[in-house]
């Protein structure tokens, strides 16, 4: 249920980054759109991390079908020079992905699960890294 989860909003999040980094135009959107990129490759990775540890419990990683989209403000915005709005729905992004994992890490401590403890501690830790990235970007961005 949790890596389910966890599954499908790096996979929404892979959708979203990708067409945001796509839309964006703006000599000064180049970092963003180069981050962006990156962290495509990032969440890719978890969600094929996640799914091999569903299957080593024995259970299979989701297909489509059990998606529902919920990114509302990772939604390319309307005005693609729009780089703030962009950084700010990437920080919901990661703001909304690092409490799950620290769930994840007590829930496998809990289950006495070291293998899925690591995992998650590892996803984790990217998360926060790429969050302090982005709110360096969103200073400089927005000018604070
Ligand atoms: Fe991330």
């Amino acid at each position: 249920m949790y890596f389910e989860a966890r599954i499908q909003k790096n996979l929404e999040t892979v959708t979203n980054y990708r067409t945001n980094s796509i839309v964006l135009e703006w000599i000064r959107a180049q970092e963003i759109k180069k981050s962006l990129e990156a962290d495509i490759a990032e969440e890719l990775g978890h969600a094929g991390e996640l799914g091999q540890r569903l299957k080593q419990l024995n259970a299979n990683p989701p297909g489509s079908a059990a998606f529902t989209a919920q990114q509302e403000s990772l939604q390319p915005p309307e005005d693609s020079t729009d780089v703030l709005a962009v950084i700010n729905g990437v920080l919901d992004a990661e703001d909304g992905a690092i409490s799950p994992y620290q769930q994840l890490v007590e829930l496998a401590q809990a289950a006495d699960d070291p293998a899925t403890v690591d995992l998650a501690v590892e996803i984790l830790a990217g998360e926060e890294t790429h969050r302090s990235e982005l709110r360096g970007f969103r200073k400089e961005y927005s000018g604070d």
